[in-house]
């Protein structure tokens, strides 16, 4: 099945053509990030303003990109839910009118769902059952994942996102948006060892950052200032390093937990190369299969909605044009 997937539910407009489920014949993602940069953070009412110039160009080029026309795509997977509603109502509005004028069968997919079947474009995709890590801006849940429409959350965190604490701790220390991306970077010419950061939950497959925060925050109220530029490599690598060993060693645990060899680590922050490196590292100790996308499909795109599209709409699953977003939708609650 040839299926053009749709994403827009937060600051990346992203359409992609995706063969079966397997081949990726696009993947294009228009990103806010300039925008939203000057803000610290994405600025909901222009995010959904930016979504509505860039869908159909992005959409466009989708299909130039992937050497076919609307007339040969056979299914549309777009995002709808969880995410910024205004956002969301873009790409699913979208979604709906190419859907009604070419009389193609559509259907609304879970975002989460998405960046877990991220993993199955891999060469060596994870075969079912396996345990996901989905660690981004907006979540950070460990799940079994049986089969599509078919998880157990086995953790989550219960203050901020990972991808949250990065972006707040950068925009604490003014280094720049967003937050994950940059802190990676410079984290590189810093020592782990010279700054300890607190681990939160020890004993629970839940998380909570907001401690590591606040630990940054203190340190800067104590001083006074700001850090200098030679100081803030340390810094730096001393917080990743303390919120790559919460996840690392808590979902490990659920994988072991559930004695399962299979471990999934996507979403935004699995472009993290601190984060990709310990879980290679530490699964292979533990006799695990890690299985991380490469860093353009951990982020948001569209190839990963298109994935599960193609599962749902192969499984008979059709939604109807009064389809509605929906910004908080559990994973395990979907089916
Ligand atoms: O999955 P995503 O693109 O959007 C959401 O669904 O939230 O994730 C965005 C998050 C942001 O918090 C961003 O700072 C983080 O992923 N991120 C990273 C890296 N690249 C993106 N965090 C750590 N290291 C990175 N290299
Ligand atoms: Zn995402």
């Amino acid at each position: 099945m040839l299926i053009l997937g749709i994403e827009s539910s937060c600051d990346e407009t992203a359409a992609a053509v995706v063969q079966d489920g397997k081949r990726v014949l696009s993947n294009v993602i228009a990103s806010q990030v300039k925008v939203h940069g000057k803000y610290g953070g994405v600025v909901p009412e222009i995010a959904s303003r930016k979504h509505t110039e860039a869908i159909i160009p992005v959409i466009l080029q989708s299909l130039e990109d992937a050497a076919v026309d609307l007339g040969d795509i056979e299914g549309i997977a777009v995002t709808r839910g969880p995410g910024l509603i205004g956002s969301l109502l873009v790409g699913l509005s979208t979604a709906k009118a190419i859907a009604f004028a070419r009389g193609l069968p559509m259907v609304g997919v879970n975002h989460l769902e998405g960046h877990i079947a991220a993993a199955l474009l891999l060469a060596a995709p994870p075969s079912f059952p396996f345990v996901a890590l989905v660690v981004s801006g907006g979540h950070t849940n460990i799940y079994l994942f049986r089969d599509f429409q078919d998880c157990t959350c086995l953790g989550q965190t219960r203050d901020d996102a990972a991808g949250e604490a990065f972006d707040k701790a950068a925009k604490l220390l003014e280094i720049g948006y967003p937050g994950g991306v940059v802190i990676d970077s410079m984290a590189k010419l810093g020592d782990p060892r010279v700054v300890a950061f607190p681990r939160a939950m020890r004993d629970s497959l839940d998380f909570s950052f907001s401690g590591v925060k606040t630990s940054l925050l203190n340190m800067v109220k104590k001083q006074g200032r700001l850090f200098t530029e030679a100081e803030l490599p340390n810094v730096v690598a001393g917080f990743q390093e303390a919120i790559v060993d919460v996840l690392v060693q808590k979902t490990l645990k659920a994988a072991e937990n559930s004695a399962i060899k299979r471990v999934v680590v996507c979403g935004g922050v699995a472009a993290n190369s601190r984060l990709r490196e310990r879980f290679y590292q530490d699964g292979k100790e533990k006799g695990m299969e890690v299985f991380i996308p490469p860093p353009v499909l951990c982020t948001d795109n569209a190839a990963m909605i298109a994935v599960v599209g193609e599962q749902l709409l192969t499984r008979g699953k059709r939604d109807s044009l009064a389809l509605n977003a929906v910004s908080r939708w559990p994973l395990e609650l979907q089916s």
